[in-house]
Order: C-alpha cells, then sequence, then structure tokens
C-alpha cells in the first residue's frame, strides 16, 4: 500500500491548498503507487482552481515524488485537464469522424457566433470558453456538444441558441 504522505508536505512555494493535500492523500491510500494519483491529483487541483498551471503541475510532480514532465504528459494527454484559466463553464464541440459526417461545422460555426468566441477563447464576461473535443462516445446520435459534463446530442444549428441561453447566469 502506498505511503501517505504528511500534509505539512507541500510542493515549492507551498502552493497546494490544506485541502488539495487532504483530498490527494486520499487517493494516496488507494493505490499501489504514486504514478497511478497523478491524474486523480491534477482533476483535485483543477476542480479547486479552475485550472492546472505550471505551478501546480510542479507542486503535484513534488508532492508525489515524481518528475514534472511525467505530470505534464499525463495532463497533456488527457484533455479535460486544462492548462490554461477556462471560463465558469467549458463547451466542447465533438469534430471526431461521426460528428464530422453529420456537419459539426454548422454546430461549431454557430457557437462561435453566438458566443462571438474563436476555439480557445473565453466570452468577455467570463462565462463560456469554447473548444473542440475528441469523441464523446455519442457517435450515434452526432453531432455532440459538451457543456461542463452536460452531453448534448443530435445537435443542429437551431438548438444552440436554447443551449448557451440554459447555461447563462
Ligand atoms: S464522433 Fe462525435 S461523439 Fe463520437
Amino acid at each position: 500500500m502506498t505511503q501517505v504522505i504528511s500534509s505539512d508536505r507541500v510542493g515549492p512555494g507551498g502552493i497546494l491548498s490544506p485541502q488539495e493535500i487532504e483530498e490527494i492523500n486520499a487517493d494516496l491510500s488507494h493505490y499501489e503507487d504514486n504514478q497511478a494519483v497523478c491524474i486523480d491529483a491534477l482533476k483535485i487541483v483543477q476542480k479547486h482552481r479552475g485550472w492546472v498551471s505550471d505551478e501546480c503541475v510542479e507542486a503535484i510532480a513534488d508532492y508525489l515524488k515524481i518528475s514534472a514532465a511525467a505530470v505534464e504528459g499525463v495532463a497533456t494527454f488527457y484533455n479535460l485537464i486544462y492548462r490554461e484559466p477556462v471560463g465558469k463553464k467549458v463547451i466542447r464541440v465533438c469534430d471526431s469522424v461521426s460528428c464530422w459526417v453529420m456537419g459539426y461545422e454548422t454546430v461549431r460555426d454557430r457557437l462561435k457566433s453566438e458566443l462571438g468566441i474563436e476555439y480557445g477563447e473565453t466570452t468577455a464576461d467570463g462565462e463560456f470558453t469554447l473548444l473542440p473535443g475528441p469523441c464523446m462516445g455519442a457517435c450515434d446520435h452526432a453531432p455532440v456538444v459538451m457543456v461542463d459534463n452536460d452531453l448534448h446530442e443530435d445537435v443542429d444549428e437551431s438548438k444552440v441558441k436554447a443551449i448557451v441561453e440554459h447555461y447563462k447566469p
């Protein structure tokens, strides 16, 4: 069983919060090695901060005693980890093959015009970030859009405005 690290030991600059460390430690008690905790540690930090900065990647690496490159590799591979600040809600548009065949471009373009932003941008009010995304596992209901954890299936141009309105504060 993996040894749980004392919560008084934090990463560079002590930037991991006590709450983050407590949650990471809870995961450490369930896994055989610290590397396996890496993705959960990234998710924990993102849950508390909205995204994962370079400093947080280094702090996680230091805390788990693995290389920053290894943490960075996991963060890069896992597309739900954001390495730059994002809006309060992240809208991802599937651009994989089924959604492409079903004309995701019209949905994407309507989202861009509805939000007034391009891919990778955040609305001026900080509410929405728009990103492309890989297959979301609902290919038989393409095109598919995900808003945070909510999957919207069979989306067409005419549904975009209602989807955006639904998530506005
Ligand atoms: S290709 Fe879009 S959900 Fe699978």
